[in-house]
């Protein structure tokens, strides 16, 4: 699949089965979601850009490198990419969060906006969009209109698993955004759910029903 990167680490795929098994408590669940955000992070940072700089250690002179270009902005999409966002702070914490509140209309599965908040300066930074689940796609597509009606540039989306049509309906609305997930499920169920997926990962991430 052009544009879309499989994150595929041992760690990953058994932090993922646990979290897919319905068995797995609320705290555990809220935990492995951000530590394999922190994983997925680390991968779709991997490429960033770097510069040589001159510093002293404690015993001579030397070069190396730090990271350049744009600043970054996680955004999570209300309310499950929360506990990504955490784990993605963990690894990054300077960066800046933008909020993306996205309620699916459960008749027509389409996104209804609620609350949309970002930094001042979020058309000059590289945005990393998270959101758990990629299903229908419809939510991911709407916050990244919402993002480039803000004049940013510069996106990423980050997911833990995406079905097939959800990225599908993503590359093809935005073609220039690529995608980062941890699996690609084969389907969608009559709710929009992801099959097998892992269930409601809002409700998974903090105990609700
Ligand atoms: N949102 C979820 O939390 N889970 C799904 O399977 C689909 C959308």
């Amino acid at each position: 699949m052009q544009g879309v990167t499989i994150v595929d680490h041992p760690l990953v795929r058994h932090k993922l089965t646990r979290m897919r098994d319905k068995q797995t408590s609320t705290k555990t669940f809220r935990a492995l979601m951000r530590e394999t955000a922190t994983l997925l992070c680390y991968e779709v940072t991997r490429a960033l850009p770097t510069h040589t700089v001159e510093i002293e250690t404690p015993v001579a002179p030397t070069t190396a490198e730090e990271i350049s270009g744009k600043k970054l902005v996680f955004a999570p999409i209300l309310r499950a990419g929360l506990g990504m966002a955490e784990g993605m702070l963990d690894l990054v914490p300077s960066a800046r969060v933008a909020h993306i509140g996205l309620f699916r209309d459960p008749a027509s599965l389409e996104a209804v906006e609620y609350y949309y908040k970002t930094p001042e300066d979020i058309a000059d930074r590289l945005v990393i969009v998270v959101d758990p689940m990629l299903a229908t796609g419809h939510t991911a597509v709407a916050a990244l209109n919402l993002l480039k009606r803000s004049g940013v540039t510069d996106l990423r989306f980050v997911c833990l698993v995406a079905s097939v049509q959800g990225v599908e309906t993503l590359r093809a609305a935005h073609p220039d955004v690529p995608i980062w997930t941890a699996a690609v499920d084969a389907e969608l169920n009559d709710h929009g759910y992801i099959v097998p997926g892992l269930g409601d990962a809002g409700d998974r991430t903090f105990g609700t029903r």
